[in-house]
């Protein structure tokens, strides 16, 4: 037959595990790029100029390659330098929450630079120090207004995660190929994998809407 999902008997629960990796995996980069993201937007915006070049040369680079570089980078070259043998899902993590950091601190900074300077002032008129203005009154306003590029983040995110197959991480898609060699057909694991990643966007998507509107009506 020229198409028979019945091939995939037997290997849809080991596709689905890679649903699992992917999620956490995408989930570990995601933090881990929102919390470095944030302190390079904080540099960016900082009157210490070092700190400045730091994160302007940072953003530049790992803006300006490509990212399955600087996974197989950071996954063959750690034991050849550092003589340490990196666990491919921890290459992945670093490798994505690296160079996720380095679109957020742009979507962060201008999500504070966003936020109206009177806000700024009052909290400055009121005594309140920088941090707390930071944390209290400025970040939350600049996150709500990002939230829709965060969403968009999120969303590389998953789809992205497919790269780190080429280092031997099981999820998805890596998954889906096996199950290609096995039986010698392509179309029917691929077009599951494709089904699922959309499901996953959908789902995302879909909650990022609920919490939009939660925070639209608080205003
Ligand atoms: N595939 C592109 C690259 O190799 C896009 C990376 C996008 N990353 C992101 N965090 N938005 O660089």
């Amino acid at each position: 037959k020229l198409i028979d999902f019945s091939t995939l008997d037997g290997y849809v629960p080991f596709i689905l595990r890679g649903v699992y990796v992917t999620l956490l995996f995408t989930l570990v980069s995601a933090s881990l790029g929102f919390i470095w993201g944030t302190i390079l937007s904080l540099f960016k915006l900082s009157s210490i100029k070092p700190l400045r070049w730091f994160s302007t040369f940072y953003t530049s680079v790992f803006r300006g390659t490509p990212l399955l570089l600087q996974l197989v980078l950071i996954y063959y070259a750690t034991p050849q330098i550092f003589h340490y043998d990196i666990p491919a899902l921890m290459a992945a993590g670093l490798a994505f929450g690296l160079n996720s950091a380095a679109y957020l601190s742009e979507t962060i900074r201008g999500g504070i630079m966003a936020v109206d300077r009177g806000q700024r002032e009052a909290a400055m008129a009121l005594g309140i120090p920088y941090r707390t203005m930071m944390i209290s009154i400025i970040f939350p306003q600049a996150v709500k207004t990002i939230l829709p590029a965060l969403v968009n983040e999120c969303v590389s995110l998953i789809k992205e995660s497919s790269l780190v197959s080429v280092i031997g991480v099981s999820e998805l898609l890596r998954r889906a190929s096996f199950v290609q060699a096995a039986n010698y057909r392509a179309f029917e694991p691929l077009i599951l994998a494709g089904v699922i990643y959309y499901v996953l966007v959908l789902i995302l998507t879909s909650l990022a809407r609920l919490l939009e509107r939660r925070l639209r009506r608080s205003d």
